[in-house]
């Protein structure tokens, strides 16, 4: 949740400052800003602070700099997404010491942020905002005064003094930037537990919340480490650990064009990233199912040795694809499999049992919860003791150079390209993907083994051959749907409910299609499993809520079209996404998905979910990209 970038440099910082804020936009976006200091021209000589914030999208805070400027070649940027304080320019960053020289920004929490503030307060200090952040600026100009600041010559070293022994002083997860006008050549940067990377650019250098803020300015990164400090100028990074040593590594490089976000002739991010899971499945198919072999994962034999039972941790859409995956894992490859809420597990874990995997699924790698959630699990698995208690910990993520990357030893790297609406849809797919190859790659070994499973070997072989033709069915299901769906938009132009059903492996699917026009169509949606409709929410039909009901080929498919003539006959709309078909004429609008193995369904039904909530909210002319109330990367528990 929020975005923050920092330069240093030797050109103008506000233009590349807001550049890097502009890709990063999509991580908060309800106001913004940027400080820059201006050096005075002579060495060693005190500058002038400038910052400019403004409430709503970023183009208010460019107008704002178009109009006033913000000369220097340090400076501080944050697009924000509120934890702490409305929305407005009051509570934008960065936010400033009572002297107007040194400013913050700030992504996370400050947990203990009411105590440092009354602490603050009873000092004299005046706040100017409700924020969390705004304690830092106070407390790092109080410890410049502390360490005799005013009166010597100020210089970098002492800024990074100053904040390094602050740090301790603040609880919970936070990436910050602090610029003092006193020393106009220094920039000071930090990271707990939320994401920070340093982009080496040429005499100059970028940090940033994540790779998308330095397309165009480099491909050489160095990622910080949870605790880590630096301090910048133009001259180099100093590195230290949490303890204060002095750290070295060597800077990595960016591969791809994975940090590239460009929109191409499509009118949003969202139906750019819908029609480009063709590709995402073609290269998921090319890297994993290769001739000869059933799947290949980049597990070593050992991930796969001693798992008896499966937890996985997600929120939101991965939490849907984690449940496509435990009925995959179940089912196929005979696995106990169990999905939490990741906010939810931390604070009421189940027991401990032997022989667990932990599976994390974040496309961001940055979402708290489920980083805090798998956390916890590693910590209490360790203080077990006993080794078939010892945690095993999975991660899938589109993000390789997340923060989950680096908390876990095992990784399935989804690879589809980065992904830039709020709202996930190739991200989902590749998702899915991950855990049709988990799955795979579980039942063969079990099968070698003797043990219970699914499917026998030929019955494995025929579903992979299905999913090798998967990229050519989602190419012409996305061109499809994505006209009929378009047509079907107006239908929705005054509804203020939809129910989606579905059962078995597409119930998940129901409640992906529900979040997806919920959040960008600002539509209530619900998703149910269609047989727990009489059970209750049958109440709610009538001729103005239409129902969307997945109805796919096997062994709930009778069930499911019974429960859509039980909503048929309250009057509702009934829309099908089932194969064309006599079974199939009672729904009022057919949106056609070819009859597949059951099992790989959700890999198509999905599509016309995505379509349908995008033309719906671009249809009532919302802002599909950002949806009110949400960001990319949560960030934030
Ligand atoms: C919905 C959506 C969110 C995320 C959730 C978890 O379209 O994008 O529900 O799925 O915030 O995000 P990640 O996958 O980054 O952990």
């Amino acid at each position: 949740m929020c975005g923050i970038v920092a330069l240093i440099g030797s050109r103008e910082a506000a233009p590349q400052l807001l550049e890097g804020l502009r890709q990063l936009e999509y991580r908060g976006y309800d106001s913004a800003g940027i400080a820059t200091v201006e050096a005075d021209g002579s060495p060693g000589a005190p500058g002038r602070l400038h910052c400019l914030r403004a409430e709503g999208k970023l183009v208010n805070l460019t107008a704002r700099w178009e109009a006033e400027g913000a000369p220097g070649h340090c400076g501080i940027g944050h697009t924000r997404w509120a934890t702490h304080g409305k929305p407005e320019e009051r509570n934008a960053h960065p936010h400033l010491d009572g002297s107007g020289r040194l400013a913050v920004v700030q992504n996370g929490i400050i947990e203990n942020h009411r105590t440092l503030r009354e602490e603050l307060q009873a000092e004299g200090v005046t706040f100017l905002s409700d924020t969390d952040t705004e304690v830092i600026p106070h407390l790092v100009a109080r410890r410049l005064r502390e360490l005799g600041a005013e009166g010597h010559a100020a210089d970098a070293a002492l800024l990074l003094r100053a904040v390094q022994e602050v740090l301790p002083l603040l609880h919970g997860a936070y990436a910050l930037a602090v610029v003092w006008a006193d020393v106009p050549g220094a920039l000071v940067v930090a990271r707990r537990q939320a994401p920070l990377l340093i982009g080496l650019g040429e005499g100059e250098f970028l940090c940033a919340s994540d790779t998308p803020a330095l397309a165009g300015f480099t491909r050489t990164i160095l990622p910080l480490e949870d605790g880590e400090v630096a301090l910048l100028t133009p001259l180099g990074i100093e590195l230290y650990n949490a303890a204060g040593a002095r750290v070295q590594r060597t800077p990595s490089l960016l591969s791809g064009t994975e940090h590239v976000a460009d929109k191409r002739s499509f009118r949003h991010f969202m139906l750019k990233e819908i029609h480009e899971q063709p590709e995402t499945a073609a290269l998921w198919v090319a890297r994993h199912l290769p001739e000869g072999a059933l799947v290949a994962l980049p597990l070593d034999e050992a991930f796969y040795e001693g798992v008896e039972e499966i937890e996985i941790l997600a929120c939101g859409t991965s939490r849907h694809a984690a449940q496509v995956g435990a009925y995959l894992l179940e089912q196929l490859a005979g696995i106990p499999t169990n999905v939490f809420y990741a906010s939810e597990f931390r604070y009421a874990p189940p027991p401990l049992v032997p022989g667990m995997l932990t599976i994390g699924v974040t496309q961001s790698g940055e979402t708290a919860d489920t980083l805090a959630a798998l956390a916890m699990e590693q910590e209490r698995r360790l203080g077990h003791g006993d080794p078939a208690y010892a945690p095993k910990l999975l991660g899938i993520t589109n993000r390789p150079e997340s923060s989950l990357s680096r908390m876990v030893p095992h990784l399935l790297d989804i690879g589809a390209g980065i992904e830039v609406g709020v709202a996930a849809t190739k991200t989902f797919l590749g998702q899915l993907l991950a855990f049709y190859g988990l799955a795979l790659a579980f039942a063969e070994r079990r099968l070698a083994a003797g043990a219970p499973v699914g499917r026998d070997r030929q019955g494995l072989e025929t579903l992979v051959a299905e999913l090798r033709a998967l990229p050519q069915q989602l190419q012409q299901l996305v061109d499809d749907h994505d006209r009929r769906c378009t047509e079907l938009a107006h239908l929705f132009a005054d509804t203020q409910d939809v129910i989606f059903l579905g059962r078995g492996i597409n119930y998940p699917i129901a409640m992906e299609g529900a979040l997806k026009l919920k959040e960008i169509s600002y539509i209530h949606a619900e998703g149910y499993p269609a047989g727990e409709m009489k059970h209750g929410p049958i109440a709610l039909l009538d001729a103005r809520v239409p129902v969307v009901s997945i109805a796919m080929p096997g062994m709930v498919f009778d069930k499911v079209l019974s429960n859509a003539q039980e909503a048929k006959a309250r009057d509702a709309q009934l829309i099908g996404v089932a194969p064309a078909g006599p079974d199939t004429a009672l729904f009022d609008t057919l949106l056609p998905v070819p009859e597949v193995d059951e099992l790989l369904s959700p890999l198509l039904t999905v599509i016309p979910m995505q379509l349908l909530s995008y033309h719906i909210a671009a249809h009532r002319g919302l802002d599909v990209d950002q949806p009110r109330n949400l960001a990319k990367s949560v960030t934030v528990e």
